[in-house]
């Protein structure tokens, strides 16, 4: 199997690196690699790529994913998350290979709390939301056999990351601020990209569609904080702030460019009973996360 991947240096193209390499041939691009074109501003530059590999699947997890800058640039963020998915799915459609996309619970509206169904309506608050919808539109329009996974409040290990900025706030300061109105599950891009591996050995014709996929369970940004330090305090990490001194705030309190959804929750059932797998609850990966940062901080 001959698989092209975008977007190899982001925090999911990383971890797909890793669980792609062992199903076949694996070529991975990032913007400005050098001998094939892999920047999703040079539509013509991706059509010669892809004609030049001949791939049997294309994974895509290059995106504009600054949700706020996206708000001041929203035609290129529509470049980068709608039509150059676009561009890759026609292409996919022509060679008849696989698209496999990753989409965003900022989607939908984020009202209720109900946990999104992959058939619930969409209503995007965000440049980055809507333009995200129109890429998930334009690929499943262009007809190529696909998977496109929603997910939400992605982390990985390298580079920076929100549990990283907590740790680094609780030892310099005695009170911090966190928002709890905002409910989702922090998701791991090696959980993407291992789920990622175990589709594309199981697609088949007839499972091509979106799925959401995420951790197990739910959490606030302010309970993700809080169960960050606490881990890192019994892990012997000297904190200033204390536990009480987490101090649940609404979205209102941090006012950004971008209106985030409140509810975030995305059911998975789909994906689970579809592929027989089990997404392991959000604590199980995010404390694996916290054992390799904090082994460097003891
Ligand atoms: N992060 C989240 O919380 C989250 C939540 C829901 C869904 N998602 C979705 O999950 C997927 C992976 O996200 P991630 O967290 O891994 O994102 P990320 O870490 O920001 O990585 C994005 C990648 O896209 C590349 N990229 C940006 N502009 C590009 C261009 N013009 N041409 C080619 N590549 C370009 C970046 O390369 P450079 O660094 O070289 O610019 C980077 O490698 C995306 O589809 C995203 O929308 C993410």
């Amino acid at each position: 199997m001959k698989i092209l991947l975008f977007g190899k240096n982001g925090q999911v193209g990383w971890e797909l690196q890793r669980s792609l390499a062992p199903l076949g041939e694996l070529i991975a691009l990032d913007t400005d690699c050098k001998e094939m074109c892999g920047d999703f501003t040079d539509p013509d530059g991706l059509v010669r790529t892809v004609r030049a590999v001949a791939p049997d699947v294309i994974v895509n997890a290059a995106a504009h994913t600054a949700v706020d800058k996206a708000e001041g640039e929203p035609e290129l963020a529509r470049v980068i998350n709608a039509l150059a998915p676009a561009v890759l799915a026609q292409e996919a459609k022509r060679g008849n290979a696989w698209l496999i996309h990753y989409s965003t619970d900022y989607v939908f509206d984020g009202c209720g709390d109900r946990p999104w169904h992959e058939t619930d309506s969409t209503a995007p608050l965000s440049a980055y939301g809507t333009t995200k919808l129109e890429g998930e539109q334009l690929i499943q329009q262009a007809g190529c056999r696909h998977l496109i996974f929603r997910t939400s409040w992605v982390y990985g290990t390298r580079g920076g990351n929100f549990a990283k900025t907590m740790l680094r706030l609780a030892q310099e300061r005695d009170n911090l601020s966190v928002v709890n109105d905002q409910v989702g599950a922090p998701t791991g891009a090696e959980l993407l990209a291992d789920i990622t591996a175990h589709a594309i050995r199981a697609a088949r014709p007839e499972l091509s569609g979106l799925y959401h996929l995420v951790a197990g369970g739910e959490t606030s940004w302010h309970g993700y904080a809080s169960f960050v330090l606490d881990y890192a305090r019994r892990a012997g990490i000297p904190l200033k702030v204390m536990p009480d001194a987490i101090q649940p705030v609404p979205s209102s309190a941090f006012p950004t460019p971008a209106k985030r959804p409140l509810n975030s929750r995305l059911d998975t059932a789909k994906l689970q009973s579809t592929f027989g797998l089990i997404l392991p609850l959000w604590q199980n990966g995010v404390a694996r996360m916290l054992t390799e940062i904090l082994d460097k901080q003891l």
